[in-house]
């Protein structure tokens, strides 16, 4: 009997050996399994987080983070080893501190210029990205420019902006004041390769609208976001001695005249996007695209020293879409060259250039 029962304990035995090799087996084999097969550990995304975010944020924080490189301008501390250091800073003052020199109290000349300075639009003495800045100056320079039908240099470029945007005299081109300024300026576009346009250089582009902007709007949104610095009459409030702006016109007798480049729409829209009200930027614009296009065309609306520019465009096909004054080639009003709607008329203008 004991025979039997050693039997079965063995035979019971054996069996338990066999299931303990089978297990250890298949550990062995799903642990390999596993190790090679298995997909990478991805963290299942923030429910919470997400939805939370769609419901209660407003959209434009929804974006993704901007990570584009900017052009940012050199550093005057490192002027110092500059040979040219005292002409650079000079032309520096002089953008920053125009009509010390030219305005109403002028050191060098009196009242040659509407008493602005370049800084009020060329912010940050043109370093301020989106801010009109001058980054692709000394790149692009000399360039033939359309609206004179020649090559400019920097010179020229810098003259135009005397005769228009501050609406008074060219200065002499050896003078040590245009001197100064265009040594300033190519100092801050000297890391730009040639031939480049550095990320936020100029002004930042904008979508049209598709209607025609509206003074009628822009004139109530000026009054709620603009007149408190310039003003209802929109000529702007000079400092103590009268010898610059605190804020600039907007039109009026001292303003730019209409051969400036923010009489054109395009120029003055994007100025005012991600400029405007002060201490708004590309990344933080305080306005919406209808409100700036509306603003624009209030503003361009109003009374502003005129300038002789028969002679621009000498090819009325190189009219820009948005130059309000005709004839033009494409057929489009005067009217519609002004306030828009823009897109139909650069549509008819790029397919004219392709045939
Ligand atoms: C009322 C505004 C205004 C003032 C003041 C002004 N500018 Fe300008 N300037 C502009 C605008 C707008 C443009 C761009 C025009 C365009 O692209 O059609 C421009 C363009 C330029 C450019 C060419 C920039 C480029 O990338 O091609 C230079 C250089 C320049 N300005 C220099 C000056 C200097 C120097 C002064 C002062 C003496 C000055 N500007 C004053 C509005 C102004
Ligand atoms: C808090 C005061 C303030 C407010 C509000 C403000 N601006 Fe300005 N604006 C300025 C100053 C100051 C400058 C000149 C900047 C500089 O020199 O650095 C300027 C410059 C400008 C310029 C270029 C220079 C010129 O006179 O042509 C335009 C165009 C302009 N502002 C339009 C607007 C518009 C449109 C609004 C309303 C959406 C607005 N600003 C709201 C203070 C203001």
């Amino acid at each position: 009997m004991a025979n039997e029962y050693d039997k079965k304990l063995l035979d019971v035995i054996s069996k338990l050996i066999n299931l303990l090799i089978f297990l250890l087996v298949l550990v062995i084999v799903l642990g390999i399994l596993l190790y090679n097969y298995m997909p990478e550990y991805v963290p299942a995304p923030d429910i919470e987080r997400e939805t939370s975010t769609v419901s209660s944020a407003p959209l434009d924080e929804k974006k993704d983070v901007d990570t584009v490189k900017y052009w940012q301008a050199p550093d005057v501390a490192t002027l110092d080893s500059d040979a040219n250091k005292d002409l650079i800073l000079y032309g520096k003052d002089l953008i920053a501190h125009t009509a010390d020199y030219y305005g109403p109290n002028g050191k060098i000349f009196k009242s040659t210029i509407n008493g602005m300075n370049c800084q009020n639009c060329h912010l940050d003495a043109g370093t301020k990205v989106f801010g009109n800045n001058y980054s692709a100056v000394a790149s692009t320079y000399p360039k033939f420019r359309a609206r004179s039908g020649s090559i400019e240099n920097i010179y020229k470029r810098v003259n135009d902006c005397f005769e228009r945007s501050l609406n008074g005299k060219a200065i002499d081109t050896a003078s040590k004041e245009m001197q100064g300024i265009v040594a300033y300026i190519k100092w801050l576009g000297k890391d730009v390769p040639k031939g480049n346009v550095p990320e936020g250089s100029g002004l930042k582009k904008m979508a049209f609208l598709d209607r025609a902007a509206s003074p009628e709007n822009g004139k109530s949104i000026y009054s709620q976001k603009c007149a408190s610095c310039h003003q209802t009459d929109g000529l702007g409030i000079m400092n103590g001695d009268k010898t610059a702006y605190t804020y600039p016109p907007l039109w009026g007798d001292h303003s730019y005249n209409n051969g400036a480049g923010l009489f054109r729409m395009s120029n003055l829209a994007k100025y005012i996007k991600y400029n405007m009200p002060l201490g708004a930027s590309h990344n933080s614009p305080q306005l919406t695209d209808e409100e700036a296009w509306d603003i624009a065309a209030f503003v361009n609306s109003q009374p502003r020293p005129k300038k002789n520019i028969k002679k621009d465009w000498p090819k009325i096909e190189e009219k820009p879409f948005d130059h309000p004054f005709g004839p033009y080639k494409d057929g489009f009003s005067e009217e519609q060259h002004k306030y828009g709607p823009f897109q139909p008329i650069k549509d008819k203008i790029a397919s004219s250039k392709k045939k």
